[in-house]
């Protein structure tokens, strides 16, 4: 699945970047939320979020960069997110703030931050559900258009790995620098969830960059090489 982040969009536009968005067949609509604290940055809300909601037919999945998660999480999905994301590295309790995503009656994701360990979220795993994701950041957050970062290809291995073993039915979600050479990379890992901001809302031609990150990996790309 591809997932467009807005971040580095036409902001003062955002009913186009949809429209766009949808006409690029990315299959979702990623929405970063920071809030100065978490990250050093200030992106947008609630209020923002409930103007685009009836806007747009496709899922919108929501990423809190946010000290307090929990204390968010039932106006972000009264406000329309599909998908919720929420960083281990908050200070909400994870099994709180899961809990109660859950009890939303939608997927929740954990999101990990490039310098904490995926081993992190490992406790966690058991009490995930189907359709439940663990988002590996390939940058670090708080800014679109960053490069990604090669060495958190073996953290998506190493996750994707248990994930195979345990048979859990969850996804990988990756988000940052994502392009055509790096999301092939990140799918070799084991990544499902692909995030692109500036690779397809940058382009002249986001349906392009969509298919690019789409297209089927080959026999030989099933071994990860890198
Ligand atoms: C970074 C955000 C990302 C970002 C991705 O903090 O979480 O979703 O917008 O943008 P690109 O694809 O440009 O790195
Ligand atoms: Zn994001």
């Amino acid at each position: 699945m591809v997932l467009a982040s807005i971040l580095n969009s036409d902001l003062l536009n955002l009913a186009k970047v949809a429209d766009t968005v949808a006409a690029s067949g990315a299959d979702a609509l990623h929405y970063d939320v920071m809030d100065g604290q978490f990250v050093d940055n200030i992106s947008f809300g609630l209020p923002v979020l409930s103007s685009l909601r009836p806007y747009t037919k496709q899922p919108i999945d929501v990423h809190l960069m946010i000290s307090e998660p929990l204390r968010f999480v039932e106006r972000f999905v009264k406000a329309g997110a599909d998908l919720l994301s929420f960083h281990i590295e908050s200070n909400s309790d994870p099994v709180k703030t899961l809990h109660c995503i859950h009890s939303c009656g939608i997927p929740a994701g954990i999101a990990v931050s490039p310098d904490t360990p995926v081993s992190s979220v490992m406790p966690l795993l058991s009490l995930l559900k189907k359709d439940d994701y663990i988002l590996i950041m390939t940058v670090y957050p708080g800014l679109g258009g960053q490069a990604f970062m090669p060495r958190m290809l073996p953290k998506i291995r190493e996750l994707s790995a248990v994930i195979q073993r345990d048979r859990l039915p969850l996804h990988i979600e990756v988000d940052g620098g994502i392009n055509a050479e790096t999301g092939i990379l990140c799918r070799k890992a084991g990544a499902d969830y692909l995030v692109a901001g500036s690779y397809v809302l940058g382009s002249a031609h986001p349906d392009a960059a969509v298919a690019s990150l789409q297209l089927p990996l080959s026999g030989n790309d099933s071994d990860a090489a890198v």
